[in-house]
């Protein structure tokens, strides 16, 4: 894994990464915009940044600070529809290329691997109803 994990700190070390990942995912849906319409983006990068390097290290760390975001974001919160995780994981890849000098197929193909896992979490936790059943 250390080819993503190089990948993935060449990306977050840049500045601009989480500038051009939300650049690209807003720009994907009017839905996704109008969700974004009044939030403050210095916090949500920073967020994000956090909940990122939690992902990368998804296999580890599942339970811990992914649960509360995966229950922040369920059905009956900010209701964000399983198919709109394809878009944010697109968004990222296509950021991360813009990014990343050394990003190729393989490296994408980890990338992809890396962040399913745990958007494969945050949408079993989408319906909160099925797992108290
Ligand atoms: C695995 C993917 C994702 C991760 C790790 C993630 C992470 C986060 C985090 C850490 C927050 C802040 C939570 C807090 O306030 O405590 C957040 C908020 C939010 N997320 Fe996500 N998110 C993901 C996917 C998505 C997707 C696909 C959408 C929508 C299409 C989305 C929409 C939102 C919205 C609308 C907020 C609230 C913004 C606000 O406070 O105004 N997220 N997300």
């Amino acid at each position: 894994m250390t080819q993503f994990n190089d990948s993935f700190v060449r990306c977050i070390n840049d500045p601009l990464f989480l500038d051009q990942f939300y650049e690209v995912f807003l720009a994907s849906s009017d839905e996704i915009r109008a969700m974004f319409k009044d939030t403050d983006m210095g916090t949500q990068k920073a967020m994000l940044m956090t909940s990122l390097v939690y992902m990368s290290d998804a296999h580890k760390d599942t339970p811990g600070l992914l649960a509360s975001i995966a229950e922040k974001h369920d059905k009956d919160h900010l209701n964000i529809k399983p198919y709109f995780y394809a878009l944010w994981l697109d968004s990222l890849i296509a950021a991360a290329k813009s990014i990343d000098p050394l990003f190729d197929v393989k490296t994408e193909m980890l990338w992809k691997e890396t962040l399913q896992q745990g958007i494969d979490f945050m949408i079993s936790k989408y319906e909160p109803c099925l797992d108290d059943a």
